[in-house]
């Protein structure tokens, strides 16, 4: 009888190619640092490899810069970076929890690893990167964090970021995790991805990105009202 749940089992078997033992060692990490402190781990287990990809897909590994992690745990997301075909040289991660920042150290050579609190970024990334980052992936658990205090991160990350560089975030959240049109800050625009079921729990990913002139001129989308607004006045969907 296999001595882990069902649960921790499946998300095992979800990074094939990464040894059981490894895996599985990572999960018995990502409890304890739960049990440790559950708001600075955010999850019971790393991010399956279905969600990982998904992540990685929106960094063009051709578009010049660094790219930052934030929050890389025991590097889920990291591995999937790597394997999108970015140089190890031009990873920094930033972690808070000193023994992930050991372990990939070990797991990931020639990556760059910052010690350090992910919403003190300026800080953290100070005379570090030698051009501004071509993407930041995160996945640092937004959502025990003030709505102000996550919007400030999204703006000190774009100052660090190239003008059309993305900032990439899983959620297993409803909605946004960056509130929009709700506090001061840099205009940015929000695109979601599907939810990514196979991973559990499911999480979507969000991309923003720093508003250009052109986004502010442009109306929104915003089908379901329009469509509401043209049955209140009883015009067919196509009329004026
Ligand atoms: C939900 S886990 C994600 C880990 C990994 N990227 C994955 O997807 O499996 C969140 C990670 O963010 C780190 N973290 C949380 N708050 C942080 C902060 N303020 N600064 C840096 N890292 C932080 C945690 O230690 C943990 O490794």
């Amino acid at each position: 009888m296999p001595s882990h749940s069902p649960r921790v089992r499946d998300r095992a078997v979800s990074r094939p190619d990464v040894p059981i033992v490894e895996r599985l060692a990572d999960e018995a990490r990502f409890i304890r640092s739960w049990f440790g402190n559950p708001t600075l781990a955010g999850a019971v287990s790393p991010s399956g490899r279905w969600l990982a990809q998904r992540m990685a897909r929106y960094v063009d590994p051709n578009r010049p810069g660094p790219i930052v992690e934030l929050g890389p745990g025991t590097g889920a997301i990291t591995e999937a970076l790597l394997r999108r075909g970015i140089a190890p040289a031009r990873l920094h991660l930033v972690e808070f929890d000193r023994s992930f920042c050991r372990l990939l150290a070990r797991r990931f050579p020639g990556v760059q690893i910052h010690q350090g609190d992910a919403y003190r970024l300026g800080d953290r990334l100070k005379g570090v990167l030698d051009a501004p980052a071509a993407a930041v992936v995160s996945s640092l658990p937004l959502l025990m964090k003030p709505e102000p205090q996550r919007c400030a991160l999204l703006a000190e990350a774009f100052e660090h970021m190239d003008p059309a560089a993305p900032f990439v975030q899983f959620t297993y959240g409803p909605v946004s995790p960056i509130p929009r049109h709700k506090y001061a800050g840099p205009a940015f625009t929000a695109e979601v991805s599907a939810p990514v079921w196979l991973n559990l729990p499911p999480a979507r990913v969000w991309v923003y990105r720093r508003a250009t002139a052109e986004d502010h001129t442009a109306r929104p989308a915003r089908p379901l009202l329009d469509l509401a607004a043209r049955i209140a006045r009883g015009l067919p969907r196509g009329g004026q």
